[in-house]
């Protein structure tokens, strides 16, 4: 039995039987990925986010997935300056839905390793089976030395996550146990009890550096990347499974993420699109985030930066799907056959937009074989 088959065979959703699985990313967040000022009713509330897990739940999409952050990145929407905490959210959301599975997200040198095993564990058990972590390592510098320390130079931030997630996953599965390392040390460490989910709950990280992708392969279950192209996307996915199997033998999955624009005709949905990005897109914070994740991350050259800013206002640089039901749905068959395994959709106000997009896209992705019906 692999790595992945404990999940399969306990009937996890992030390992189901859909073909493409689906997702939210960043609904805790003010803009959650949208970097724009476009007039919206979103907001990054608790009362929103339960609606939203409703809605998914209502269309067996899959998780909820929030994004990890401290502070707004500036400009006039001083995008995701409004955020909530992803323990507390999961926390609060685990108690309120039944099928949808939800993530914490975690910038590693902001929680230590035994408080982060316990509430995870925690969360674990009040959704019953239904909760993972998705791991960062912290790349805005701003954001990061808020917290008073200086952000550790890049790879070593991968080294340290790793002592971090060895230990977490000591405490969730060992008895207890000593442990010395080079940024950590447990004495007699010892958590009670274990996770609902055996052995334990879903890892996820976007690490996308050589040491990245080699973080991922070796500690994680679900690799999530940007997808340039759907050719690039193809050879990422390859390459990423390839990389867990030569180097770890382990079994990995990989998701995307897609900013959303789904409306009746392709001219409503092309000007809702170039009204978010070019009339209200707020470059100013595009800027300010271009500026620093390519000092701090490894995996974008300049070029790409400018090419790819018209994206990073639309969802974080995610792929766009843009035009009428049947036109995304297209979009969402060639995805699939680039072998990835799922994609977390970004809309500029999720609470208004889902429930076009469960009557109108979800039918289609189960035509199409992408899904299976809905359980009720
Ligand atoms: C889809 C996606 C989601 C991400 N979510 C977050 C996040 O919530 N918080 C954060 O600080 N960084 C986030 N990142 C940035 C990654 O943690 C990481 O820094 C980036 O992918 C660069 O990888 P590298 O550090 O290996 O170069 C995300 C990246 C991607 C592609």
């Amino acid at each position: 039995m692999n790595n992945l088959d404990t999940f399969r065979e306990a009937g996890n959703p992030m390992f189901g039987e859909n073909k493409l699985k689906l997702g939210v990313f960043g609904a805790n967040c003010s803009h959650a990925c949208a970097i724009t000022t476009a007039e919206t009713d979103f907001a990054p509330t608790f009362e929103k986010n339960v609606e939203i897990a409703k809605l998914l739940e209502a269309s067996g999409m899959e998780c909820m997935v929030p994004i990890a952050r401290w502070r707004g990145f500036g400009g006039p929407s001083d995008f995701n300056g409004e955020n909530m905490d992803t323990f507390t959210w999961a926390a609060a959301l685990a108690a309120v839905t039944e099928k949808v599975y939800l993530f914490s997200t975690t910038h590693v040198p902001t929680i230590h390793p035994i408080v982060a095993a316990k509430m995870a564990t925690t969360i674990d058990r009040i959704s019953k089976g239904r909760y993972g972590i998705n791991i960062v390592c912290g790349w805005f510098t701003p954001e990061m030395e808020m917290f008073g320390q200086k952000m550790l130079e890049h790879d070593t931030r991968y080294e340290y996550a790793a002592e971090w997630i060895t230990i977490v996953e000591k405490l969730w599965t060992e008895k207890r146990f000593d442990y010395h390392g080079d940024f950590f040390t447990i004495n007699d460490g010892v958590s009670n009890p274990k996770p609902y989910q055996s052995p334990r709950p879903v890892l996820i990280c976007a690490g996308a550096s050589p040491k990245g992708r080699d973080y991922v392969a070796k500690y994680c279950d679900i690799s999530f990347g940007f997808m340039e192209s759907m050719e690039k996307g193809k050879d990422w996915v390859t390459e990423t499974k390839r990389l867990a199997v030569d180097k770890f033998n382990r079994e990995i999955g990989t998701f995307t993420s897609c900013p959303v624009v789904c409306r009746e005709t392709e001219k409503e949905a092309q000007e809702y699109y170039n009204y978010y990005i070019h009339e209200k897109g707020d470059w100013e914070a595009c800027e300010n985030i271009c500026r620093v994740l390519q000092v701090q991350s490894q995996n974008h050259s300049p070029e790409m930066y400018k090419k790819f800013k018209e994206r990073f206002i639309a969802g974080w640089g995610g792929y766009p799907l843009v035009g009428t039901p049947e036109q995304i749905t297209d979009k969402l068959i060639e995805l699939s056959k680039t072998g990835v395994d799922g994609t977390l959709i970004s809309m500029v106000d999720y609470n208004s937009e889902l429930p076009f997009w469960n009557e109108r896209v979800m039918p289609l992705l189960e035509q199409a074989g992408l899904r299976k019906p809905v359980r009720k």
